[in-house]
């Protein structure tokens, strides 16, 4: 089984986290082939901010994100026993070593999305059997629950349904959204099944590429 991750920033907060989601990616590389796309969190929040706030545009403050997601990336390498020893920086790069054992981890791409969307394109073009968005929340709800305490949680979504619930968003450098609309809209353009699962419990993740999970599923 082929399998892309999307690990939301909040993973490589420090080293116990980072360690813990290596030993599981680790576990499942020997039996599946992984591909990592690793988030920015609240460093690359905090740098957009910063940026912003020195007169930066929106493409610069993309270009800061992405330089802290490949940081991640390099971070969650570091841990791992069997990765690529840089993060690619292209999808056709990474899709060039599938098949082999190793783990290939990458950050962002080019401006105008997140780590979401560069998972899901990635899975796209290596043809993966799955996408798993690993997230700080347990699913997709139908606004953020952070905010609204009565947010509905959906088990089960269309990639259509979910382009229309992204769509309301609004797409900045840094913004805070479950999926990105770009994402949803090469989730729905590829038909690739994907999770969206809190990871906060490493073993959600191997229970996600097994079919385990309380997420949300975008079929
Ligand atoms: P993230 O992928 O981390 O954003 O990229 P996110 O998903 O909203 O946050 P977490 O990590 O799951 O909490 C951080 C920022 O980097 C830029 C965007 O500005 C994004 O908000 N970025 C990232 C790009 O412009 N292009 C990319 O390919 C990736």
């Amino acid at each position: 089984m082929k399998v892309v991750f999307s690990i939301g920033g909040i993973y490589f907060a420090d080293a116990a986290r980072i360690n813990a989601l290596a030993a599981v990616l680790d576990e499942l590389a020997k039996s599946c082939t992984i591909y990592v796309v690793t988030g920015g969190g609240v460093i690359a929040r905090d740098s957009i901010t910063i940026a912003r706030d020195l007169g930066a545009n929106e493409a610069c403050c993309d270009y800061i994100g992405i330089a802290v997601t490949r940081i991640n990336a390099k971070l969650l390498i570091t841990a791992l026993k069997d990765a690529y020893p840089e993060p690619f920086h292209d999808y056709k790069d990474a899709a060039a070593v599938q098949e082999d054992k190793k783990i290939a981890v990458m950050g962002g791409v080019s401006p105008g999305h997140t780590t979401d969307a560069v998972a899901a394109i990635l899975a796209e073009y290596v043809g993966a059997d799955r996408l798993i968005v690993v997230t700080s929340v347990d699913g997709v709800y139908d606004a953020d629950p952070h905010i609204y305490q009565d947010a509905k949680k959906y088990d089960r979504l269309t990639a259509k349904e979910l382009v229309a619930l992204t769509m309301k968003e609004v797409l900045k450098a840094g913004s805070r959204i479950v999926i990105d609309p770009v994402a949803a809209k090469i989730i729905e353009r590829s038909g690739i099944e994907t999770i969206v699962i809190d990871g906060r419990t490493p073993r959600n993740i191997t229970g996600a590429v097994h079919g385990d999970h309380h997420g949300t599923v975008i079929t």
